[in-house]
């Protein structure tokens, strides 16, 4: 019986993930991004844009004012909003100068990286000595790059990205996720 049962949950819940997969829409619904340190990087601009119903985009310019930057790690965390936001799935912290020496050292990095680095200028090795853009990221990559990892279920969550250069975080970057099915 127990057996059965397990198989049953197994079953439906391999069901509602092909389900919420199948059928799922996110609708990123808010972007925020603070300077922590504003004597080490300021926000030029951070915004949400709906061209038409399928092509929305993000895009993200913030000017480093202590160039060159040779040291940067990047942390990224995903929550799920249940009352407050609270961590799911992944929380990793990467050296980005390291990675983007040789990217197929850190395959986690990398998977990140691959869906947002035709939108970004941060892609050559460090030193940094120019402003950081992320230009036009389409809600379609952030989809798949919060999502394909796993389908999961319905709700609201929010992907966070901080910025740290020399071990002390500077600025730090929320996107609001809704996943409906
Ligand atoms: C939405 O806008 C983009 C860019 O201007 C365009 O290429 C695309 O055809 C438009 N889609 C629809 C459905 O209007
Ligand atoms: C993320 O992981 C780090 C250590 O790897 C830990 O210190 C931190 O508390 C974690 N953050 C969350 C929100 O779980």
């Amino acid at each position: 019986m127990a057996i059965k049962l397990n198989l049953f949950v197994a079953f439906l819940m391999i069901y509602i993930y092909y389900f919420t997969e199948v059928y799922s829409r996110l609708e990123v619904t808010n972007i925020q991004c603070e300077s922590l340190d504003k004597d080490f990087a300021l926000i030029e601009y951070c915004f949400l844009k709906s061209v038409n119903r399928s092509y929305k985009y993000i895009s993200i310019k913030a000017n480093l004012l202590q160039p060159p930057v040779t040291k940067v790690k990047l942390h990224f965390g995903l929550y799920q909003r249940l009352n407050g936001y609270k961590p799911f799935l992944y929380n990793i912290t990467f050296d980005a100068c390291k990675f983007l020496k040789s990217p197929k050292s850190n395959p986690v990095a990398l998977y990140f990286y691959n869906f947002y680095k035709d939108y970004s200028n941060m892609k050559h090795p460090c030193p940094f000595d120019h402003d950081i853009i992320l230009d036009k990221l389409p809600y379609d990559k952030i989809n798949n790059m919060v999502t394909k990892i796993l389908p999961f279920p319905e709700g609201n969550y929010m992907f966070e990205a901080d910025w740290i250069a020399y071990d002390i975080p500077r600025a730090v970057t929320k996107i609001y996720l809704s996943l409906t099915s």
